[in-house]
Formats: structure tokens, sequence, C-alpha cells
């Protein structure tokens, strides 16, 4: 198992155990974590909008061209921003260290 750290739209901080080989997106909307995802992982919607901690970024790889279109359309845009949808959830990004976007 691999464990996902997340902070909420609160600020409050917790982990879930994450599942592998489905998108992170999945993996906290199953768990309850506020997001629309209202396409539910198309890459045509932003709802399941994310920042990836610093230490991260590297490991969960690039933005694809669609993703930065949506995102480009987003007031709360930061360096660390990413679709959840996009990032398939592995045993490498265990201990993934994440924030929920606010809700725009
Ligand atoms: S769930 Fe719609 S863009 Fe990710």
């Amino acid at each position: 198992m691999a464990k996902i750290l997340i902070t909420n739209r609160d600020g409050e901080q917790s982990e879930i155990e994450g599942e592998i080989g489905i998108s992170v997106m999945e993996n906290l909307r199953d768990n309850d974590y506020e997001l629309e995802a209202i396409c539910g992982g198309q890459c045509s919607c932003a709802t399941c909008h994310i920042y990836i901690d610093d230490a991260w970024l590297s490991k969960v790889g690039a933005r694809n061209d669609e993703e930065n279109e949506l995102l480009e359309e987003l007031d709360c845009v930061q360096p660390g921003s990413r679709l959840s949808c996009q990032i398939e959830f592995s045993e490498d990004l265990d201990g993934l260290t994440l924030t929920i976007a606010p809700d725009e």
C-alpha cells in the first residue's frame, strides 16, 4: 500500500492508503475529499484541481497540453497546480503530499 498525505480546504491534514492504478482524483473522491470531479476524469472540468507539494513535482511528471489549457482558466493556479485526474497513483508516489485547491 502507498500513502497520500492531504491538506483539505480547511487546512486540516490527514492521510489515506491510496489505491494503486487509479487516478489521484479517484482516490480523493472515493475518500470524500471535497472534489467535485464533474467530468469524471475526462480532463474537461478542472474541478479536481490540487496543489502538489514542491518535493513531489518532478515525480508526478509534467502537465499535458489539455491540462495546461484548463488550468490557465483558473484564478488560483500555482506552480504546483495539477488536475488530479491526470495523475495515476502508483507505488512510486508513496507519500505523495498535496493540498486540495480552493473551489472556484
Ligand atoms: S475530473 Fe474533470 S478535469 Fe479532472
